[in-house]
């Protein structure tokens, strides 16, 4: 008789026979399964079974030698294996407001991460965050979410995103708000290296640049350069992108370019290696015009604009922060203008922190683009490293 989908060894040893009569005795005890149950003789004859037939009641009939597919219930039950398809792949977010929750709600829709890991001092609200997120899992890839108020659910983290940040006082100046984030960044810093000594660290908090320089100067020289980035104009470069398209009718995939220099007021739009599909938006040696300029001065004030309007910006660097960590999780070498020392670009002489376009990888920044400027974007480059060098250099020396 020809024996169909069973393994020879299995046809004929004992151990097959007991096994068949655990699952006999497992399955007889399900009552709702009573009739699938007693379709399955328990020591029948090995010749005259060995195949698939119909019952008298019209249920499929197994031939016992047929191993019935096991119930869950008599699988071993082994530690279970969270974001498997995702490569293990672990991201933490310190400081779960408005900005962190967008980002790691962007992560978990992209799917780029295993484990997402939240982290924020305020514990109670940190829950009701982390519950949220995790009672729309029926709706998305398998992704363990954790949530302390201890860096110890960090550990391990492949890359942790950095957006925790006092938010500027009524009459507080600029510097003030530095100085109270930088004792923020001296409590962070050493702990997310504790328990993730080899994880890429993106800052997000501002003023993004010069939280960046400060957590790399805490992080001292055992950290290699690159590892510590900031998201820096990253967003800028999307506003200014969305807003040509938009004007264009065209997809923003279509239109290529950078806002460099600081993430703020002093930015600067690189039109003059603005592309649409591929081609200079402007002629070789063109000045941008009028409307070029009140582009860029929407990117500078659509943040106020939005803060104004619903009190916060979270979706759009939601998106930002997420794309960053897709691209270092899955070490893409994508090119994204983030901020990291440009000592020696330009003929800049200081450890000041700004964007120009790099390569992100699993290691951070990999390589920053020397991008060709014209000699206005040049200058508008120089005094926005002036610019934060000024506040910069004011801590530096005290880190
Ligand atoms: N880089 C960018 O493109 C960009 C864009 C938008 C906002 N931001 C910045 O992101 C930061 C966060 O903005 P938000 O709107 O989410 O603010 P938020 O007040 O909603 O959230 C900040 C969170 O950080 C937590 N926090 C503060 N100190 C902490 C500490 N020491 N340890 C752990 N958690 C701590 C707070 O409990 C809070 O949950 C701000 O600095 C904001 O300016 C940056």
């Amino acid at each position: 008789m020809m024996f169909r989908g069973v393994p020879a060894v299995a046809r004929t040893s004992t151990t097959a026979t007991t096994t068949r009569t655990r699952l006999h005795r497992v399955i007889a005890n399900r009552t709702n399964f009573r009739s699938f149950s007693n379709s399955i003789p328990a020591a029948a004859d090995e010749e005259s079974s060995n195949f698939l037939s119909t019952g008298s009641g019209g249920h499929l009939r197994l031939g016992h030698s047929v191993e019935p597919i096991p119930y869950s219930s008599d699988i071993e039950i082994s530690p279970v294996n969270y974001g498997a398809n995702l490569g293990h792949k672990k991201v933490s977010v310190v400081g779960c407001g408005q900005v962190g929750m967008a980002i790691a709600y962007s992560v978990l829709n992209q799917q780029s991460a295993g484990t997402i890991a939240l982290v924020d001092m305020n514990r109670e609200k940190l829950e009701g965050e982390a519950k949220d997120l995790e009672q729309g899992s029926a709706f998305h890839q398998q992704v363990r979410i954790l949530a302390s108020d201890e860096y110890s659910v960090s550990a391990n983290s492949h890359m942790v995103v950095i957006t925790a940040g006092a938010a500027q006082r009524p009459g507080e100046s600029r510097l003030d708000l530095v100085e109270r984030n930088v004792a923020i960044m001296q409590n962070i810093i050493p702990k997310v290296l504790t328990f993730s000594p080899n994880a890429s660290i993106c800052i997000v908090a501002n003023p993004c640049d010069l939280m960046t320089a400060v957590a790399a100067k805490i992080a001292g020289p055992s950290v290699p350069a690159g590892r510590i980035f900031g998201s820096g104009t990253c967003l800028d470069s999307s506003r200014l992108r969305s807003l040509i398209s938009k004007k264009l009718d065209l997809d923003t995939s279509a239109v290529g370019g950078y806002v460099i220099g600081e993430h703020g007021d002093t930015s600067v739009p690189v039109w003059s290696s603005v592309t649409v599909g591929g081609v200079p938006l402007l002629g070789h040696g063109q000045d941008p015009s009028k409307m070029h300029d009140d582009m860029h001065k929407e990117v500078v004030d659509s943040a106020y604009d939005v803060i104004n309007k619903k009190g916060y910006t979270n979706w759009a660097v939601g998106l930002t922060g997420a794309h960053i960590a897709k691209t270092c999780l899955n070490d893409t070498r994508r090119i994204m203008p983030v901020s990291t020392c440009v000592r020696g670009l330009k003929g800049i002489k200081e450890d000041v922190f700004i964007s120009m376009p790099a390569a992100i990888g699993s290691t951070g920044v990999q390589r920053v683009i020397d991008l060709p400027l014209t000699d206005k974007e040049t200058e508008k480059f120089l005094h926005s490293a002036d610019t934060i060098w000024d506040i910069q250099e004011r801590v530096w020396d005290n880190l």
